[in-house]
Formats: structure tokens, C-alpha cells, sequence
């Protein structure tokens, strides 16, 4: 497949970049300081995706207007500002790419701060926001304009404004939900984008008629309500995708250069940042309409991340370039991989939101589950070995398949033993969702590096500790991975199915499905049935179910709010006592036994390690390492960073 309306160059305002494969505008944690400028490890991320190919880059969101909320921002620190801009900028223009800075009004009620009308704050709505006086909305209109001159003056080479979207302040001037004002700011559509008027002015006055300004847009809100969404879109409190064709229209008609267009708010996360339940291209039909409406480029955000899908898109004039996101952190050289013609080499981003935005709100940072370097470019490069070793691994999963590819760019000879018939272990099953399609590219994308990297592969070998003793090799990495616990000590466990056998179509599925185990891995399965219109049930013994800190939260939310839709039936503080023929008997909460009828009766409660052959291999004076599950159960995140940091230390 050839690219060449995704490799073509675009002009956006004045300015032309190069292709149509744009970086989406990602806070990262590392890559800014306080006052929204650039550390040494943020200039890196952004010089290794434009190393990668990527056209365009976005910053993150960066605080424009720091007198009304009283915050930090990059008016505050000109000098610095400027010189770390310049560094930036020429350092991207090395490899052909241009970066715009998102400029942002600030986060208004999701932070809790002054709103178009007093409003519930986001997470909060005991706490009522207050709402701007009129000289504090033309005071944040004058900062934006100058500071976008500022990020003229550093070389960047436009601005997006952040953001009539996620519910923040210029949205929630833009929704009449949220927006009650009775001035000229509230009231008609006109008057509540009145703020995006004035700011595209406020630049023009401050730049110039050639600086491109761009306005992220969301093309619907996805809200039932405040702190609620709305789980297939019927129940819309927010901006539909009528009215934003006609903000669209609006926009252009005051200035702005092009529409970066996504959905969602804070309240419908799970839109925003969407799971990978969300299918890729979701927002394409609605782009397309806006794109029929309007004649300043739409650039189309939200799960684009498949080429072939963005090269049709563009091809068909649905859209004009596409806004990458999650990808971009995943593999920064999908660009030049795109324009290689060799889109099997891109390392896909699963849609996991692990350690991405999870990452970011719990730690503070973007990492990622299949991007061990994000955040480390330079520090952490996969560099060639002081001394080649010969290293046999055992296990052809994500932690192995890592491993030796880490090793092999590294200069070292592998060997890897595999006891089945094919590579990818329990990224087999993971990926068996249609909603995991990524799971299964990430494990074709592995595959291929096994391929193209020439590891020595013994397909259906299972090797013990006296084989690996014989190989003369200097290191064994054992990643071995693990299995379902299907606990023998409950009457009729035979008559179960595992997760694993379920996903892996091993063992009929029928309609009426009771699935013990509420974690996330049993919750995706309940999820998949639901949707094909099974009756399913979901036991759990905890008091939750998706219990667990690392879920991330809009996933949880979504999955939640698919029960809900789809009815699926939830026991919670319940236990399974047995299974039979047709169905499951359990101990509720209050120690009644209940039966639950049943076709199918699916156990997800966990895995175990498989057996370890590491103490059998002690005293053979082979350094032995343990990775993955086989070392301690967790997530294809766990076990590709286990793998990639051992591979590194060898
Ligand atoms: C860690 C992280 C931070 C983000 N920060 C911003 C931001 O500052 N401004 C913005 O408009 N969107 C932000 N987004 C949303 C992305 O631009 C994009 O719309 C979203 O990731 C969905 O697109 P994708 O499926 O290509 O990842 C962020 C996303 C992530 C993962
Ligand atoms: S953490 Fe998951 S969703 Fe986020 S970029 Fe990495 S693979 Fe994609």
C-alpha cells in the first residue's frame, strides 16, 4: 500500500508542512516546566518525533493568559521562553517539521477555576466556579494575543487554541449548558465563540495576517450531564455535531487557519481519550461533514492512528491531515515509517491509556506500555553492546519477542525457544477481541522484528535446564509467561471454561454467560459478549468490580457505563461455590447461596506463573534472568519495560 496523500505536503495559513501525519498536542509531566516551557527532556521528545517524520507538531496545552487565574505562564519568562523556542525549532526544522504551540485559555471549571457562569466544578460539584467579569475576559483575550506573539518571536510556526473541547473554559463559553451569561458573551451561538472571535483578532493585531491559528474542536460532547456521559451518544446535553459545523463556519469567517477536531469532555473522558472499545476512525464521518462546510483544512484527531485508514480518509476528502496522538508516543518514527511504505514496521499503539494518560495522572508522567524510551529519548537509546553475548531466551511472548529484539539491535546473538507453534503467548488471546485488533498488530509488528532482525527462532522446542546448559549460552532469559488459575478445590471446576480457552475460541461460548472475576481481563470478555447481545453476568468477590488502581479511569468508566447499557447483570462480595452443567452456584454478600443459570460458565480470576527453571539452572555459572509473567504477573506494560531494561543491562 503507497501513502501519497498521507506523504503529501499541506498548507495550513502560510505556512506548509510537509505531510499530513501531525503529532496531536500531548502534555507529557517531563516535557514542561511550571510556566508552561521547555525542559531538556521535553525539547528531546519533541526533536526524536520529528526525527521520526511526523509534519507537525503540537506542544501541550501552555498557559497563554497568566494574570486572570493568577497562574504561571510563558509571558511571565520571555527570555527563556524565546531561547529554548529557538533551540526547538531549528533543531525540528533539521528534519523538515514545524511545530505550532497550543495556547491555552485555561482549563476553567476542570481546575476549578472562574467559568462564563458559576458552574459545578469537574469531580466536585459542591464546589460552584465564579464566573469572569467582562474585564477579565478582555484582559485573557489581550494576554493570548501577546502571548502568541511570543511564540512567533521564539520560531514556532503558528498556534492552536486550546480548546472548545474536554469541557474546558472556552468550551464552556461555547456550550449553552454551561454558559448563562446574559451579556455578550452568552445567549446566541454567536455570542458564546464571541471569546474565540476576539482571540483570533487579538493575535492578528499582535502578528500579523500570515501567523496560522488553529482552534481544537470537539465535534461532540458525548454528555448526559454534568460528570456524566453519554455511552452511545443518544443523550447529548453538549455540542452536537450540527452545531459544530456551525461554529465551524464561524471560525473560518473570523480567521482561523484550520480545525483540529476531536469529541468529548472531562465528564465523557472516555471520548476524549478514547479505550481501544472505541473504534479507530470514530470521528471521521463527523470530520467529513464539517470538511463539506467549510474551506480551511480539517485535521481529524481521535483513535487515527491506522495509515491505510488515514490515507483513504484523505484520498476520499474526508479530512485533510490526520492528528495523531497516542500513536505518536507509541512509536515516533510512524512517519517515516508511513512514507517508507512499511506500516507493518510501526510499533502500534494498543489503545490501553496505561501509561499514558493513567501514567500521567498517577505519576505525574507519560510513559507507555509498548514505548519503554518515552521520556528517556537520548538517555535511554537502544545502543550497540560493549561485548556481544550469545543469550538464549525461553518464551515467545511480549516479554521475550522484547527482549530479543532489544538484544539483537544491540549486536547480541539470540536464540529463542518457543514450545508452541507460534509466537505472541498470552498477547494470542489478548488480542482476540475485535475491539483488540491492536493487540494483535503489536504481536504481528513483533513477529516481523523477529523476522527482519534475524533472531534464531526453535519454534515448538521446549528446552529444560540441561538444553540451556549445553548451549554454551552466556545468559538465559527466562519468560516463560503465565497461565489461568482455575482453582481445583471447587466442585465442577472442569465444567468451566478460561478466559484464555473462551477468547481462543478452544471451547464453545454460549448465550447465556456467567463470568467470574471483575478485573479488567474479565470485564473486556463480559464487555465483548455483551455487545454481540449475549446475556451475560459478572461475578465478583470483591466490592467492586475493575477494583484495581491501574485500571485506568476511562476505561473503567466506559466498561462501567456499557453494563449499565447493555444490562448486564453485576454481583459483587460474591463467591463462586461451584459450577455444574448449566451454571454457577455463588455466596452472595449477606451468605445466601444464590444459583446463577448459565451455558457457559467462564472463570477470569488471575494467572500464575508457569513453574521456573531457574533454580534447576543455578550452579551452572549461567547468569539467569527472569521477565514478565513468568517473574510476576502483570500487563504487556510490565512485561515489555521488564524486558527492554534487562536487555539493555545485558
Ligand atoms: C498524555 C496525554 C496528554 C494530552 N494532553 C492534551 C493537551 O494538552 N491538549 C489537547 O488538546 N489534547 C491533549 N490530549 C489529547 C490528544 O491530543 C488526543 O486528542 C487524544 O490522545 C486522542 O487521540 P489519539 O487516539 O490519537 O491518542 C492528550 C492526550 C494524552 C494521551
Ligand atoms: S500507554 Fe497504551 S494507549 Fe498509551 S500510548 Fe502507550 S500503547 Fe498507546
Amino acid at each position: 500500500m503507497e501513502f501519497p496523500h498521507l506523504s503529501s505536503p499541506i498548507t495550513i495559513g502560510s505556512v506548509t508542512i510537509k505531510n499530513r501525519m501531525f503529532m496531536a498536542p500531548m502534555d507529557t509531566g517531563f516535557g514542561n516546566t511550571e510556566w508552561g516551557g521547555f525542559t531538556r527532556e521535553g525539547i528531546e521528545y519533541f526533536v526524536r518525533r520529528a526525527e521520526g517524520g511526523f509534519g507537525l507538531l503540537f506542544s501541550g496545552g501552555t498557559n497563554g493568559d497568566c494574570v486572570v487565574d493568577g497562574c504561571d505562564g510563558i509571558l511571565n519568562h520571555p527570555e527563556e521562553f524565546i531561547a529554548q523556542g529557538k533551540e526547538l525549532n531549528s533543531r525540528i526544522a533539521e528534519y523538515g517539521s514545524r511545530m505550532f504551540i497550543q495556547l491555552s485559555m485555561n482549563v476553567g471549571r476542570n481546575g476549578g477555576l472562574k467559568t462564563p457562569s458559576p458552574l459545578p466544578t469537574l469531580g466536585d460539584p459542591n464546589v460552584i466556579t465564579k464566573a469572569l467579569t467582562i474585564e477579565e475576559i478582555r484582559t485573557k483575550v489581550s494576554e493570548m494575543g501577546k502571548a502568541a506573539k511570543l511564540c512567533k518571536d521564539a520560531g514556532f510556526a503558528g498556534v492552536d487554541i486550546h480548546a472548545m473541547h474536554w469541557g474546558h473554559l472556552l468550551d464552556s463559553f461555547a456550550l449553552a449548558f454551561m454558559n448563562h451569561r446574559e451579556d455578550e458573551y452568552g445567549g446566541s451561538l454567536e455570542n458564546r465563540i464571541r471569546v474565540a472571535k476576539e482571540i483570533v483578532e487579538a493575535i492578528r493585531y499582535e502578528c500579523g495576517p500570515d501567523f496560522p491559528v488553529t482552534m481544537r474542536l470537539a465535534l461532540k460532547s458525548y454528555m448526559k450531564g454534568f460528570n456524566q456521559a453519554s455511552f452511545d451518544g443518544s443523550e447529548e446535553v453538549g455540542r452536537t455535531p450540527e452545531e459544530a459545523i456551525e461554529i465551524g463556519k464561524l471560525l473560518e469567517s473570523y480567521g482561523y487557519d484550520g480545525l483540529s477536531v476531536d469529541a468529548g469532555t472531562l465528564d465523557a473522558f472516555y471520548y476524549a481519550m478514547p479505550p481501544s472499545y472505541i473504534p479507530q476512525g470514530f470521528m471521521l464521518d463527523m470530520a467529513s461533514k464539517l470538511k463539506k462546510a467549510v474551506n480551511i483544512p480539517v485535521l481529524c484527531g481521535g483513535r487515527m492512528a491506522d495509515p491505510e485508514m488515514n490515507e483513504k480518509a484523505i484520498a476520499e476528502g474526508k479530512i485533510d491531515a490526520a492528528v495523531i496522538g497516542r500513536q505518536a508516543i507509541a512509536d515516533p518514527d510512524y512517519g517515516n515509517k508511513v512514507m517508507a511504505e512499511k506500516p507493518e514496521e510501526i510499533r502500534t499503539c494498543i489503545g490501553c491509556n496505561q501509561g499514558c494518560i493513567w501514567g500521567y495522572f498517577c505519576t505525574g508522567r507519560v510513559g507507555c506500555a509498548v514505548n519503554p524510551e518515552v521520556g528517556y529519548e537520548g538517555v535511554k537509546a537502544i545502543k550497540e553492546a560493549d561485548s556481544k553475548k550469545n543469550v538464549a531466551i525461553v518464551g515467545g511472548g511480549a516479554a521475550g519477542m522484547e527482549a530479543a529484539r532489544v538484544l539483537k539491535l544491540r549486536g547480541h546473538n539470540v536464540t529463542l525457544y518457543e514450545k508452541s507453534g507460534i509466537l505472541g503467548g498470552n498477547l494470542i488471546p489478548a488480542g482476540a477481541h475485535d475491539f483488540k485488533k491492536e493487540i494483535g498488530a503489536l504481536t504481528e509488528y513483533y513477529r516481523n522484528q523477529m523476522k527482519s532482525l534475524n533472531v534464531d527462532i526453535r519454534m515448538n522446542t521446549e528446552v529444560n535446564a540441561d538444553i540451556l546448559k549445553a548451549s554454551h549460552a552466556d545468559a538465559v532469559i527466562l519468560a516463560t509467561g503465565s497461565v489461568p488459575v482455575m482453582p481445583r478445590s471447587i466442585e465442577g471446576i472442569e465444567k468451566a471454561v478460561s478466559g484464555v480457552d473462551a477468547l481462543l475460541g478452544k471451547k464453545p461460548v454460549g448465550k447465556n454467560v456467567v463470568i467470574v472475576g471483575g478485573g479488567l481481563v474479565g470485564c473486556e470478555i463480559a464487555y465483548g459478549y455483551a455487545k454481540e447481545g449475549r446475556h451475560v453476568t459478572i461475578v465478583e468477590a470483591l466490592d467492586q468490580i475493575l477494583n484495581l488502581n491501574n485500571v485506568p479511569g476511562m476505561n473503567k468508566a466506559m466498561l462501567l457505563d456499557a453494563f449499565e447499557f447493555y444490562g448486564t447483570q453485576i454481583y459483587t462480595g460474591t463467591k463462586l461455590k461451584s459450577v455444574s452443567d448449566d451454571g454457577a452456584v455463588v455466596e452472595l454478600s449477606d451468605g445466601t447461596e444464590k444459583k446463577l443459570d448459565a451455558d457457559t460458565v467462564i472463570l477470569s480470576i488471575g494467572y500464575r506463573p508457569l513453574p521456573s527453571m531457574k533454580e534447576s539452572l543455578s550452579g551452572s555459572g549461567i547468569p539467569v534472568y527472569e521477565i514478565g509473567d513468568g517473574h510476576k504477573v502483570g500487563n504487556v506494560m510490565s512485561c515489555i519495560a521488564e524486558a527492554y531494561d534487562t536487555a539493555m543491562n545485558l
